[in-house]
């Protein structure tokens, strides 16, 4: 059985308090999600610490876990600016778990700060050692789609950054299938079109993997809301959904997880 997760990536949305309450909103209605669904909120960096003690005070630390958005593809030193996967990773005080996963090659990262595969597998080198559980995401744009082209684009994009890692390495990776035409747009994927990317991510990974594939979370992520993820959770291939917009809200946000 593969893990089932939904992921919440604030962006750059909300201030400290607003992003407290909001999370204080979601431990509230946990009991409304199935046990076995994780959680994870991806709030803005500034947040995070508060977040962590939150998460704590609440009780919920186990089901709702913290992730970040970014990390750098440096391990210390001088890049102003830049915050390290092992800061992140030790941002618990080691009676609680704080940071645990990671979303690295988010197509916004991607398009406007000009992550290249190669920088994201830097980034995703050092989270893996840090300890973090890597989202890592992958989508291509209408173009490429119209084009027919988005099959090869996907898979370089998984074989560049996902084929030099060892198995042991490739275990602690959640995949996140976000088309950039789905993101904030208010156009979901279709369910067959999810599920039929989902399932050719799963077939290039086990091209190198062989089973272990079968073992990976893959999640979807695009204008996911609570009226359409159940018809998407319900596909053999997809395992739950990284969410932008609605995951600022904690109804959407518990309504989406509850659609498995
Ligand atoms: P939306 O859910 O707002 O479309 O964003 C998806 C996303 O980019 C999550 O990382």
């Amino acid at each position: 059985m593969r893990k089932k997760i939904v992921a919440g990536n604030w962006k750059m949305n909300t201030t400290v308090k607003e992003g407290v309450e909001l999370v204080k909103a979601i431990a509230q209605q946990l009991n409304r999600i199935p046990e076995d669904v994780q959680l994870v909120v991806a709030p803005p960096l500034t947040h995070l610490s508060s977040v962590n003690q939150t998460l704590i005070e609440s009780g919920c630390s186990s089901q709702i876990a913290l992730g970040a958005q970014n990390c750098a593809n440096k391990e210390k030193g001088a890049y102003t600016g830049e915050v390290s996967a092992n800061m992140l990773a030790t941002l618990g005080d080691g009676t609680n778990r704080g940071v645990e996963y990671v979303i690295i090659g988010h197509s916004e990262r991607r398009g406007y700060y000009g992550e290249t595969n190669e920088i994201l597998l830097e980034k995703v080198r050092l989270a893996l050692a840090a300890g973090l559980k890597v989202i890592y995401c992958v989508g291509e744009e209408l173009s490429q789609r119209e084009a027919g082209v988005h099959f090869d684009f996907i898979a370089e994009q998984i074989k560049e950054v996902l084929f030099p890692l060892s198995q042991d390495e490739l275990k602690n990776i959640i995949v996140a299938y976000e088309p950039i035409w789905a993101i904030g747009t208010g156009v979901t994927a279709t369910s067959a079109q999810a599920q039929e990317i989902h399932a050719f991510i799963r077939k290039t990974i086990a091209e190198k993997y062989g089973d272990i594939s079968e073992q990976i979370p893959i999640l979807y992520g695009g204008s996911c809301k609570p009226s359409n993820a159940a018809e998407l959770f319900a596909q053999k291939d997809i395992d739950g959904g990284l969410i932008g917009g609605a995951s600022l809200k904690a109804d959407d946000f518990i309504g989406i997880a509850s659609s498995f």
